[in-house]
């Protein structure tokens, strides 16, 4: 026999606030009982000095916090739930704030990405339990943004995603500096002896000096940014800077308006359609958004039900020019993107020459098109025109060919033009100790020719997928100036980062995947444009390293043992075989 676990066996399928089920009255079936049951539900909330009138069947409203000392770029997030709770008590809405598990991004180890899937788990579980009848995500750090909008999104409610916003520009001395893509230019410039360790410290406080996420167009910025073309946040939501006393207006809007959705019962699945992921696609090529994109956006459709594939990232993704001049791929950060008009410029500029579907529905309850229509743009060397782009390549180029079976993908506009095609002879790193240990040997057998491997950091490998496929380059070749070779790995990169970088391969090596078997002195031929990454070694000596190869020692038990046996390959967006899809807001049974 099945084992019920839903209230009365029925699901949410009914639209009106008069039928019990419906999300505006999920939460009757706690507050709205009489005897024991209601007493329970009321009562204990009630020491937190709430009047009765809060339980008399208006919406209650969740405000999902992923607020957390440990994740700097959310630490301003109590601030933010106030405003959100004060646009929810104006429309007459009860909110109601709590904690799911938050992801620092400079902080937690091995990788944040590992614990993507067990904080979603945490949102979906904590949204279903509870009586909420809508929700507000509060997201900013990279990979809060799509644990948070997964959970949310299996379970269908009516939702809307608010953003932190970036940090201020970063200053150190005369120079503009961007989160992320200037710890890498100062660890070169650290390895090829023109900056001290003393200016390094200083350059810490003048980088990170406000409120907010990384201020680059990074994974945090993109994420934003989609979580604005999927039409899940409200316009402008991407750029106003955390600190910016416009973000907190919006945060106020939200509040209102996430009352409303839930009388119009607005929920996830009608915003997040196949159009809505067409648009984010196109988005992200046209802001030289983060590859990590990819794997997020793959995960949230497979939540939704919605067909999204990789090679829809190329399809819909490879025309389109990146139109935003903002670092890694260009000079600019976040606060100039605001005052040059955010993303609605972008978006208008993309409507207007039939690369966005202007009909997709956003959570203001209005289009897409009517949202941006009016865009003005105050800085064209910020944001420039479909007609005079920034880059002519934007998108995500995904590669197959023997070496990538299922896939691989690059940025173009982060990539030197001259390594697009390339051959050269593979200089081999078995995992990312291998490659610490050996990168700065002066004997290493290297040169700017070469294309560096690295294995073993994928989902399973590393374990979790780690950010670090944009392998600083040997030492002694940054001394003699070589500034970007190819790299590739089953690995991610930081979107703060740059470079000819081939990511996400798969199957990634600790799978057995055809890059475990590279071997040193390996020739590899890269050709972006014919979407073609090869591995030059023949099948029958390909069989005979497989027959040789040894998977790596699994995890013995937690949480890194349910990742490792459950997690799917970066091609299918890494989520946990068994949270694919969703499994709507039904209402668990009473456990007393
Ligand atoms: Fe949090 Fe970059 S470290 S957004």
């Amino acid at each position: 026999m099945a084992r019920k676990t839903v209230y009365r066996g029925k699901s949410l399928a009914a639209k009106s606030d008069k039928d019990p089920l419906a999300p505006k009255g999920r939460s009757k079936h706690w507050f709205g009982q009489k005897g024991m049951d209601g007493f329970h539900h009321r009562s204990w909330m009630k020491n937190q000095g709430l009047p009765h009138h809060l339980f008399d069947g208006r919406p209650v409203i969740g405000i999902c916090n992923t607020w957390s000392e440990l994740t700097p770029c959310n630490a301003h997030f109590r601030v933010l739930a106030e405003r959100v709770k004060r646009g929810i008590y104006e429309a007459g809405g009860f909110p109601v704030e709590f904690p799911v598990t938050s992801l620092g991004e400079t902080l937690m180890r091995p990788t944040t990405m590992m614990f993507r899937n067990l904080a979603s788990m945490d949102v979906e579980e904590s949204i279903r339990a509870n009586p909420i009848d809508g929700v507000v995500l509060l997201v900013g750090c990279d990979k809060t943004t799509p644990a948070l909008i997964m959970g949310a999104a299996s379970c269908d409610l009516p939702t809307l995603a608010l953003s932190g916003g970036p940090m201020l520009n970063g200053r150190y001395g005369d120079e503009t500096i961007g989160s992320g893509t200037h710890v890498w230019k100062f660890v070169e410039r650290q390895k090829a002896g023109t900056m001290t360790f003393d200016q390094m410290t200083e350059a810490e406080a003048c980088m990170s000096r406000s409120v907010g996420h990384c201020m680059t167009m990074g994974t945090a910025s993109t994420m934003a940014s989609m979580v604005e073309s999927l039409g899940l946040g409200l316009p402008s939501n991407a750029a106003i800077p955390a600190a910016d006393s416009r973000r907190n207006v919006l945060a106020h809007m939200v509040g209102r308006r996430i009352v409303e959705m839930v009388d119009e019962d607005l929920r996830m699945s009608k915003i997040l359609t196949r159009k809505a992921f067409e648009n984010a696609i196109r988005v992200n090529g046209a802001i030289g958004g983060s590859t990590n994109a990819v794997v997020h956006l793959l995960a949230i459709a497979g939540r939704m039900g919605v067909n999204v594939s990789l090679d829809d990232w190329d399809k819909f993704g490879r025309d389109v020019p990146c139109l935003v001049n903002l670092m890694p791929s260009g000079k600019y950060l976040m606060e100039d993107f605001y005052y040059a008009g955010g993303l609605p410029v972008v978006m208008k500029e993309l409507a207007e020459n039939g690369l966005l579907h202007k009909s997709a529905k956003t959570v203001n309850g209005k289009t897409q098109w009517a949202n941006v229509k009016d865009a003005t743009c105050y800085n064209r060397d910020v944001i420039h025109s479909l007609e005079k782009p920034f880059k002519e390549n934007g998108g995500i180029a995904v590669l197959r060919g023997n070496l990538s079976p299922s896939g691989a993908v690059l940025k173009p506009s982060a990539a030197t033009a001259g390594l697009m095609q390339h051959r050269g002879r593979a200089v081999v790193f078995e995992d990312i100790d291998d490659y610490k240990a050996r990168v700065d040997d002066p004997k290493l057998d290297i040169d700017e020719t070469s294309i560096m491997v690295l294995k073993n950091c994928g989902p399973k490998g590393y374990p979790g997928f780690s950010e670090v496929g944009n392998m600083a380059l040997p030492a002694k070749l940054l001394k003699k100036g070589v500034t970007d070779m190819v790299r590739i790995s089953d690995a991610r990169m930081s979107g703060t980062a740059y470079g000819t970088v081939v990511l996400h391969v798969a199957p990634e090596a600790a799978a057995g995947g055809p890059l475990a078997l590279v071997r040193e002195g390996d020739m590899i031929e890269l050709d972006v444009k014919g979407r073609r990454l090869h591995l030059d070694v023949s099948d029958a000596e390909l069989a005979a390293r497989k027959a040789e190869w040894q998977p790596l020692e699994s995890p013995a038990r937690g949480y890194a043992k349910l990742h490792e046996d459950h997690v799917m390959q970066a091609d299918t967006g890494c989520d946990l075989d068994f949270l694919v899809g969703k499994s709507g807001a039904e209402i668990p049974r009473e456990s007393h």
